[in-house]
């Protein structure tokens, strides 16, 4: 069965027992701060397990692509290894929200796998949990009661916490989990031993594909266990795993979903993959595994708007990206950009499933290239840092393990490559010192990552809270619930509100300014600063220094009308930008990101050249014709996302929309974007547009950088004050360009007939000056006029270069400052430059010294110079011992 077919019937399936077939949402974590990746197919339902949202749909079917890389759930080093594991896999999920619970779920899954998939039933084994006494849990015997309906006792296993009690994270939902594995070994292993011995203990053909979650609890900061308000189920089923078995396959590797990418790593390597070693690889069919599993990774990362970086998310997709490039170049032998390559590939195979990867191929493809090569330029430097190691680093043949600690961390080298050259040379590594400056760094930046959250302290959960912001800047309302955060700055708290003004950060606008305060305090003493508004899971949730003093309260929200205008009016500039970019240089511009503060408005977007001049004219000309025009902002809220899609709003990749969407239109025929954040009612109040930078920020991606407003109004007041008090020094030329460019024209040429009067200047001081001869030592010891002291050891040089045994000591004047300078020829250790330049320096009021063989002298008495020259002299001169 090709995978296509397996995704449509898992989806097909739950269709029809009354699951709603709901969009992936991108693999980037937006709202979730102790998540940088979608990690399994129940992330973007949190909100509504938790209850912070209503169910509006209780069943649900999704296909969601996770990535495991960080945090509670990485498989990273897994990877390529075994043959089951990935960074990146599509998970098929089925849900119910508070709907129905372990009989349907246990029900359906037989179904779907012994009829429709039709696996054979006798090499299906379950797993149920087995109780757990610190949680005080019991034994979950109703799923297994289930699960004898279907299958024989001796199938059906109970195992701990470790593997059936199944959590989000540290903290969050979690629940009792049930495992289906499938036994693919041969019939006479089978006949050997029985499977039941061997279910979770990794062997590759006894693998889970499945795992059924019945969500109950919500594990609290505190590890305490409680009620979630319903009950749900949230199952997860490994598609590349399901594609193995059913594909009659020993390795996910060999299916059709990836024997298109290693086929092409074989054809660029010219290498072979050899898929008989399934279990026991070699570090070539490793490496081909690992880059066809990190190339999926960092192309739909790349994709759904993350792109490789130097934080955060973006630092994963880059090590990732580095480390799957790292096992090409050691162990294939690739030592030139190769993975941008293998997008087409990965696209194909994808393609009718994920448009965005198919829009985005191109961009992929050159967002990878340009980090290809920039990696195996560092390569190339680590390299050379490893071949010409300082041999104070190395001890008795063992190489310290801070380097190979360097060369891992700054020029991303893995240990075992560190190992392989320096076994090269006959040198081992100190591991334990590599490993004690590893666990060293990860401690440091835990320390700086660490954020805790208390639980949750509820106030009033009777209320639904909500956004108000769009209509009300100040409202009266009251605090829901409220909690601690720690972080390296300190404790602060963190508060949601019956109703909030607070524009919570989104869609690149950053967050409301603002204050909150008890209704009581009438004098505004005890307003308390929002610092900042962020959405997490549905809630928004605002951060604050102090809590006032009655929570129970009511409270006044108001945010800070200037900050919020200012911000407003950039965010509408954002749009009326996007539009006339689209009009001057093509619809392929696609918005990158964007940043939208109170002082200025970003917008990246993809195009691969810099905008020339006129073309930036065109797009402020554009944008200052529209505020002039004063559109009205059609605010459409609640709109189907895909009557909007068909209104033709522009939707940004990456980002997750709900069913229903907001519109906002400036004049149907200019601009239709989706957006949620906030407008100019007209777009006259922008009132002046102006673009102050356009530059790349990344391969393929411009950004450009603008002002509204005051701020716009104040930037060109600056720039023509500039160009008045500049056309004034140059006695108001009728062109001023004209009149700098001739200034620049004529300052060049000064500048060579200058080089070209000192070049002689120098020579005819070399050509003066006298030689002496002490036995077979010449001295030069004179005085000279020098258009500039650097010409010193020029002219010293000279001679040094034509004599064996000389010492040139040189004096000259230049602005009022004496300078001297002594070169002595390395053979002649009789004498030292840096000893004798010190005893004569206090003559000319200075201060002096260097090398032996090179030594100078600058003071403020141009008249000594005579006296330490004849200093200087005496001693040359005198016979030495
Ligand atoms: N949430 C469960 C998992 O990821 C289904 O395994």
């Amino acid at each position: 069965m090709q995978s296509k077919l397996i995704r449509e019937k898992f989806l097909q399936f739950f269709i029809q027992k009354g699951h709603g077939h709901q969009p992936r949402v991108p693999i980037v974590g937006k709202e979730d701060p102790s998540l940088l990746f979608v990690n399994a197919g129940m992330n973007p339902f949190k909100d509504i397990i938790l209850g912070n949202q209503p169910i509006a749909t209780p069943r649900v079917v999704t296909v969601q692509p996770c990535l495991r890389v960080s945090g509670k759930h990485n498989d990273l080093e897994e990877v390529g290894v075994d043959t089951y594991h990935h960074t990146f896999f599509e998970m098929l999920g089925n849900w119910s929200f508070g709907d129905y619970f372990k009989e349907e779920a246990i029900a359906w899954a037989w179904e779907l796998l012994t009829e429709v998939y039709q696996l054979p039933k006798e090499r299906i084994y379950v797993t149920i949990f087995g109780g757990d006494q610190q949680d005080g849990l019991e034994q979950d015997n109703e799923a297994a009661a289930i699960w004898t309906k279907y299958l024989p006792a001796t199938h059906i296993l109970s195992c701990g916490k470790k593997d059936n009690f199944w959590e989000m994270g540290e903290q969050g939902p979690c629940g009792p989990s049930s495992e289906i594995h499938i036994d693919i070994r041969s019939d006479a292993e089978r006949e050997a031993l029985p499977a039941a011995q061997l279910v979770n203990k990794d062997h590759p053909q006894v693998i889970e594909i499945w795992n059924l979650v019945f969500m109950q609890y919500n594990r609290q900061a505190s590890g305490k266990l409680v009620d979630l308000p319903h009950k749900h189920i949230d199952t997860g089923m490994g598609f590349e795993r399901l594609a193995m078995v059913l594909q009659g396959k020993t390795s996910n590797y060999d299916t059709d979903i990836f024997t298109p990418l290693i086929a092409k790593i074989e054809e660029i390597s010219g290498k072979a993959y050899d898929q008989n070693e399934a279990n026991r690889p070699l570090p070539n069919s490793i490496a081909m595994r690992v880059i066809a599993d990190h190339l999926r990774a960092v192309a739909f990362a790349i994709a759904d708007g993350q792109a490789p970086g130097n934080v955060k998310a973006g630092y994963v997709i880059r090590r990732i990206l580095r480390r799957a490039i790292r096992y090409g170049y050691s162990h294939l032998a690739i030592q030139t950009p190769f993975m941008h390559q293998l997008v087409p590939v990965l696209v194909a195979q994808m393609e009718g499933v994920y448009p965005n990867l198919t829009a985005q191929q191109h961009y992929i493809a050159q967002c990878i290239q340009a980090e290809e090569t920039a990696f195996l330029k560092t390569l190339a430097t680590g390299l050379q840092l490893f071949n010409q190691l300082d041999p104070s680093k190395i001890h008795q043949g063992v190489i310290d393990g801070r380097v190979a600690f360097e060369l891992y961390d700054t020029y991303g080298f893995p240990l075992d490559l560190t190992l392989l050259m320096a076994k090269e040379k006959g040198l081992m590594i100190d591991e334990v010192g590599f490993q004690e400056a590893l666990q060293e760094q990860k401690r440091r930046s835990q320390k700086d990552a660490a954020v805790s959250q208390g639980d949750w302290q509820l106030v009033n959960t009777a209320v639904q809270p909500r956004f108000v912001g769009y209509d009300q800047l100040v409202v009266t309302t009251s605090i829901v619930q409220w909690r601690t955060i720690t972080n390296k700055q300190g404790t602060a708290y963190q508060l949601v509100l019956e109703a909030t003004p607070f524009y919570p950060e989104g869609g690149g606008q950053v967050a409301d300014a603002g204050i909150i305060r008890p209704l009581s305090d009438l004098s505004g003493d005890q307003a308390i600063e929002v610092s900042d508004v962020q959405k997490e899971h549905g809630l928004i949730v605002h951060t604050v220094q102090r809590l006032p003093a009655d929570l129970k309260a009511p409270i006044e929200a108001r945010v800070d009308p200037v900050k919020r205008t200012l911000a407003t009016a950039n965010h509408t500039a954002t749009h009326l930008l996007q539009a006339a970019l689209k009009q001057v240089i093509g619809d392929h511009v696609v918005q990158k990101g964007s940043l939208v503060t109170p002082s200025l408005l970003r917008f990246d977007f993809a195009h691969p050249t810099k905008l020339s001049v006129a073309q930036i004219e065109a797009v402020e000309a554009i944008v200052n014709q529209k505020v002039r025009e004063n559109i009205a902002c059609i605010e459409q809220r609640d709109v189907p996302l895909e009557a909007a899609k068909a209104m033709g709003a522009a939707a940004l990749f990456g980002e997750k929309y709900g069913a229903a969407v907001r519109v906002i239109t400036f004049d149907p025929a200019y601009s239709i974007e989706l957006c949620g954040g906030t407008h100019l009612p007209f777009t006259g109040q922008i009132g002046f547009f102006k673009i102050i930078h356009e530059t790349a920020i990344g391969s393929g991606i411009r950004r450009i950088e603008a002002l509204t407003a005051s701020s716009a109004h104040q930037f060109v007041t600056q720039q023509s004050t500039t160009l008045t008090s500049i056309a004034a020094l140059l006695k108001q030329p009728k062109d001023l360009v004209q009149a700098v460019d001739k200034l620049v024209h004529e300052k060049k040429q000064l500048q060579k007939q200058l080089m070209a009067y000192q070049a002689r200047a120098i020579e005819e001081a070399t050509k003066a000056l006298q030689l002496e001869q002490v036995g077979d030592v010449y001295l030069v010891v004179q005085a000279v006029e020098l258009p500039h002291p650097h010409a010193l050891q020029q002219i010293a040089r000279h001679y040094k270069n034509q004599y064996k045994k000389i010492v040139i000591l040189l004096a000259t004047t230049f602005e009022q400052q004496a300078h001297l300078m002594l070169m002595v020829s390395e053979r002649l250790e009789q004498y030292n430059a840096h000893e004798m330049m010190q005893s004569i320096a206090p003559l000319i009021g200075g201060k002096g010294g260097g090398q032996p063989f090179f030594a100078t002298a600058k003071g403020n008495n141009p008249a000594g110079i005579s006296a330490a020259l004849k200093a200087a002299s005496s001693m040359l001169t005198m016979p030495t011992a």
